[in-house]
C-alpha cells in the first residue's frame, strides 16, 4: 500500500505527527516534494525545535519562506517559538495593549507578556499562520511536519485553554467585569474576536475535506503503544488519522542479524494493524541502506512512497 490515494488534489493542509526520530521530517519532505512535482505550489513548514529541514534540502532553511533548491513550486519554511512569539506580538501586541490600556493601568511589555504566556498561543499562532496562508492564495498545499508527538493534538485543543487563560487572569477580569457593567468591553470583544478566529481554525483542521493527519510510528513497542495513545486522544477529539506510516521496515535481509530484527518488526506490525487496521491506511516504509538527505534521495523514497 502506498500514499498515492492520500490526496484527490482538493486538500489543503497535511500534518504528520509522532515522536521524535521516526522519520517525521522525511517522510513529509517526500510528500511535499511530490505535490510541488506534481505542480502544486507547496509549503513545507517545520515547527520542530530541532532545525531539520535545513539538513533534509541541504540548504539554509529559515524563518522566512524560501524556495527549495531544485525542485520547482517548492518552497520551506522553519519556525521556532521564539520567532513564533516574536511575530505574534508584533501582529496582535498593538491591539491587546490598546484594549488592555483602556481598563487597566499597565505597562507595554507586562500586559504583552502576561497575555503571551496563554498556553497554546505558539500553537494557535501557527495554525492561524497557517490558514492565512491558504487563504490569501499563496500555496495550494501545506504540508506541515510537526513537533514530536502529544504537541500536534494540543493544538486543537488549546484554543479553549487560550480563551480561559485569558478569563481567569484576575488582574483583568476584575477590570473587565466592571468594564462589562459600564458595557466598555474592548477587551472582551477582542477575546471574542480570537475565540472567533480559533474557532475557525479549529473547523478548518477538523474538515477531513481540507486537512489530513498521517502518523509516523516505527515497528517497535514503544512505537506501538505512543501510536495507540496518540490515536486514542485523537479520537477523544472527534479526529479520525487515516493514515499510519510504519517507517524504518526491514525488507530484503542479508544476515542473521536483520533476519531476527525483522521478525521482531514483523510482530510490531501485527499490532499496529490490529489496533488500527480497520480505521487506517497502514503504509509500511521500508528502512533504506543510506540515511535520507537532499532531493535525489527523497526521490528515491518518493517512488516507494507514491507507487502506483
Ligand atoms: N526509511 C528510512 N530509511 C533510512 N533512514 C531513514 C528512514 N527514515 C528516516 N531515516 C533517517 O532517520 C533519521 C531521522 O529521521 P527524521 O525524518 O529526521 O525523523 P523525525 O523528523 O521524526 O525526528 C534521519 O537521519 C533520516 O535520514
Ligand atoms: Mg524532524
Amino acid at each position: 500500500m502506498s500514499l498515492s490515494q492520500l490526496d484527490d488534489g482538493k486538500k489543503r493542509v497535511l500534518m504528520f505527527g509522532g515522536k521524535g526520530g521516526v522519520g517525521k521530517t522525511t517522510c513529509s519532505a517526500t510528500t511535499a516534494l511530490h505535490y510541488a512535482s506534481l505542480g502544486r505550489r507547496t509549503l513545507i513548514i517545520s515547527s520542530d525545535l530541532t532545525p531539520s529541514l535545513s539538513d533534509m534540502f541541504e540548504m539554509e532553511v529559515g524563518p522566512t519562506e524560501k524556495p527549495v533548491k531544485g525542485v520547482d513550486n517548492l518552497y520551506a519554511l522553519e519556525i521556532g517559538p521564539d520567532e513564533v512569539m516574536k511575530r505574534w506580538k508584533e501582529k496582535f501586541g498593538p491591539e491587546i495593549y490598546e484594549a488592555a490600556c483602556s481598563l487597566i493601568d499597565m505597562e507595554y511589555d507586562e500586559v504583552i507578556d502576561y497575555v503571551g504566556m496563554a498556553p497554546g498561543i505558539q500553537e494557535e499562532f501557527m495554525l492561524d499562520y497557517v490558514l492565512e496562508r491558504i487563504k490569501d492564495g499563496s500555496y495550494d498545499l501545506i504540508v506541515w511536519d510537526t513537533a514530536p508527538a502529544g504537541d500536534t493534538l494540543r493544538l486543537l485543543e488549546l484554543p479553549h485553554k487560550f480563551i480561559a487563560h485569558l478569563r481567569i487572569a484576575p488582574k483583568v477580569y476584575l477590570q473587565v467585569k466592571d468594564a462589562f457593567k459600564l458595557k466598555k468591553v474592548p477587551f472582551l470583544n477582542i477575546i471574542e474576536g480570537w475565540k472567533a478566529l480559533a474557532e475557525e481554525v479549529s473547523s478548518f483542521m477538523r474538515d477531513p475535506q481540507n486537512t489530513e493527519f498521517i502518523l509516523v510510528t516505527i515497528p517497535e513497542g514503544l512505537g506501538v503503544y505512543q501510536a495507540r495513545r496518540l490515536v486514542k486522544e485523537f479520537e477523544g477529539f472527534g479526529l479520525q488519522i487515516r493514515y499510519l506510516l510504519v517507517n524504518n521496515v526491514i525488507k530484503n535481509p542479508d544476515s542473521d542479524f536483520y533476519s531476527q530484527r525483522m521478525e521482531m518488526q514483523r510482530k510490531y506490525i501485527d499490532m499496529l494493524s490490529n489496533d488500527h487496521g480497520d480505521r487506517m491506511k497502514l503504509i509500511e516504509v521500508p528502512l533504506f541502506p543510506h540515511e535520507i538527505k537532499g532531493v535525489e534521495s527523497l526521490r528515491e523514497l518518493e517512488a516507494v512512497l507514491f507507487a502506483g
